[in-house]
């Protein structure tokens, strides 16, 4: 199929394997290495999406509650960098919440592409989106973003804006949120500009009760991926049999999360066994924390510069303006 230059992240090879199939190799290839880990990304099912909205609404969990008070304060400094008629592009759009604050902001935008893996929920929350603006283009791409992925055609020609909110670029390892930002940079073309939302090193605290609501909300959306696994690929876990870790790495100035073994067990997924001793863990997430500093200079070491960033009140969270030289 012709595409018009430019759309394309990279040559779409043919299609090696089914998202099943990923699935089901990355938890077998997971569960096979030492120690044992699950890759993030296979949280959200719909369930685990739902699941998410619900942490973001806990009283511990401030990194939204922190952006939206950044983006409430700051949109109409941020759409100062947006040229006109531009197609505003969101990695990982989630429930398409904190868009909202920079479409109202940025009255002449030509296009919103929400990109996420959770289709069914990226779906539902599009149509939601398209009451509120019945004007604006509104065009979902069902993707895994650290892959190649098309565009729609109808953006292809116009200037585009990358926006990467909530911190989910702290999921990567470090050097892969380099390799991620230089890739949407490829994505969204020459002369593009990103808004990346960037939680911050704070006290441990407030850091691990984040991860630990009261309420046990973080707790189920974690084991929600055993759930998943068990569904979807004929998985035998019993969810009761592990239990949710999560602390902050001073170290590695990342919140870890872990699913523990409660006893010596065995589990199977895809007929595949694997063999737990007890206390033995799943590592299946981690959520690195930057400072200003050194956010500006993993950007800068992927060909991006900082044009302006803005802050909470507390100085919790940091939104960032990246452009290109
Ligand atoms: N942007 C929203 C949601 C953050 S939750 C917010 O700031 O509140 C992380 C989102 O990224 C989820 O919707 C999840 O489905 C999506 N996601 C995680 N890994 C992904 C990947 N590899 N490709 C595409 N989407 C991904
Ligand atoms: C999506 N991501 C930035 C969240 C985070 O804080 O790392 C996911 C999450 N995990 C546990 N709570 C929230």
């Amino acid at each position: 199929m012709a595409r018009k230059p430019g759309v394309l992240a990279a040559p779409l090879a043919a299609p090696a394997v089914s998202g099943s199939e990923s699935f089901a190799n990355d938890v077998i290839a997971g569960l096979s290495a030492s120690p044992k880990r699950i890759p993030p990304k296979y949280f959200y099912d719909s369930e685990g999406s739902r699941l998410f909205e619900e942490i973001t609404r806990t009283p511990e969990y401030y990194p939204t509650r922190s952006e939206h008070e950044i983006l409430r304060m700051q949109a109409r400094a941020m759409v100062q960098h947006f040229p006109t008629g531009a197609a505003l592009v969101e990695f990982g759009s989630g429930a398409c919440i904190k868009v909202r604050f920079l479409l109202d902001a940025a009255r002449k935008l030509k296009a919103y592409v929400p990109v996420d893996i959770a289709g069914d929920f990226l779906n539902t929350e599009a149509a939601t989106l398209r009451n509120s603006y019945p004007n604006l283009a509104i065009l979902p791409v069902v993707a895994d973003f650290m892959k190649p992925f098309a565009l729609p055609d109808v953006v292809a020609d116009l200037p585009k804006i990358g926006f990467f909110p909530g911190s989910t670029i702290g999921n990567f390892e470090p050097h892969e949120a380099a390799s991620f930002l230089r890739h949407a940079g490829t994505i969204l073309g020459a002369g593009a500009v990103m808004v990346v939302g960037v939680d911050l090193v704070k006290d441990e605290a407030v850091l691990n009760a984040a991860y630990n609501d009261a309420a046990g909300v973080t707790a189920r959306f974690n084991l929600n991926v055993l759930r998943r696994i068990n569904r979807e690929l004929g998985g035998n876990f019993k969810l009761d049999a592990f239990e949710h870790h999560a602390f902050y790495n001073r170290d590695r100035k990342r919140i870890e999360m872990h699913l523990a073994s409660r006893a010596r067990q065995r589990g199977t997924v895809a007929g595949a066994s694997f063999e737990f001793r007890a206390g033995e863990t799943i590592h299946t997430e981690n959520s690195y924390k930057y400072s200003p500093q050194s956010f500006a200079a993993l950007a800068r070491g992927a060909g991006w510069t900082l044009l302006d960033s803005w802050t909470d009140a507390k100085g919790n969270f940091a939104v960032c303006a990246l452009g290109q030289p």
